[in-house]
């Protein structure tokens, strides 16, 4: 019931010459029975839409402002992504939590702006290597799911990644023992929070050094809906096995 969804962040990567990458990828996957989003830097929405008219491929922005407009330098609204073309946003990633020290309660203010434009949102939260070792990990991904995510959440407006810091982008990832424990945990926590009907239509992507040869293994996990995934993004031709991946599975 849940339909799969391969999501691509390009982060701080991506000019107008890379958008030749996106249009191989819609067609290479002009009916493709997954949903598939990719969140170029937000230079690159609006172009990229232009690009893939007529094609299901969504484009997302990777961090909205929680105000809806006003004075913030520098900064882009939700509503400023939606009418360049955006129809999700990445909040709450963990490179923002670190380098911009995002917080929980700010990335859960975001996300109800965001839902209020009519933006997907897709909040990421994950364990440190740290956390990992020292404390329990249910307990940190508990606390940072209950308080990023709104009240107002519902399966169409709302995604979960789950992207364990110590992952992304180092060519390490958990056991599928290690991811399915974080899904199984994060869709009992959303059932409880939002009843069975939203709670079991949200959907869980688990991201973090996914690639080709891994993927199939991965998206075999209960809970694993699809999967964010970082640098194998930037290519189509690193994509879209891990597209191939996902609707085989
Ligand atoms: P990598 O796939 O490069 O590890 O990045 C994952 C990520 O941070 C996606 O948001």
């Amino acid at each position: 019931m849940r339909r799969k969804l391969a999501a691509g962040n390009w982060k701080m990567n991506g000019l107008n010459a890379t958008l030749a990458e996106l249009s191989a990828l819609a067609a290479e996957h002009p009916d493709t029975g997954v949903d598939l989003l990719i969140c170029p830097p937000a230079t690159l929405i609006a172009p990229a839409r232009a690009a893939l008219a007529g094609s299901p491929l969504q484009i997302g922005g990777q961090d909205c402002h929680a105000e809806t407009s006003g004075a913030y330098t520098g900064d882009l609204s939700a509503m400023m992504l939606r009418d360049a073309g955006a129809s999700a946003v990445i909040l709450g990633h963990s490179e923002r939590r670190a380098s911009h020290r995002e917080t929980s309660e700010e990335v859960r203010l975001k996300a109800n702006t965001a839902q209020a434009a009519g933006l997907m949102s897709v909040v990421c939260l994950g364990e440190s290597r740290f956390q990992r070792e020292a404390t329990n990990t249910l307990d940190i991904i508990g606390a940072q799911l209950s308080l990023s995510v709104p009240d107002s959440s519902t399966g169409e407006n709302l995604v979960v990644a789950y992207e364990p810091v110590w992952a992304i982008g180092s060519g390490l990832t958990p056991t599928p023992e290690q991811i399915g424990e974080v899904h199984t945990f994060m869709r009992a926590r959303l059932e409880h929070r939002f009843g069975p009907g939203i709670g079991r239509s949200v959907r869980l992507l688990y991201g973090g050094s996914v690639k080709a040869e891994n993927a199939a293994e991965i998206f075999a996990i209960p809970d694993v809906d699809g999967a964010l995934v970082g640098g194998a993004s930037l290519k189509a031709s690193d994509f879209s096995p891990i597209i191939e991946a996902l609707e085989a599975a």
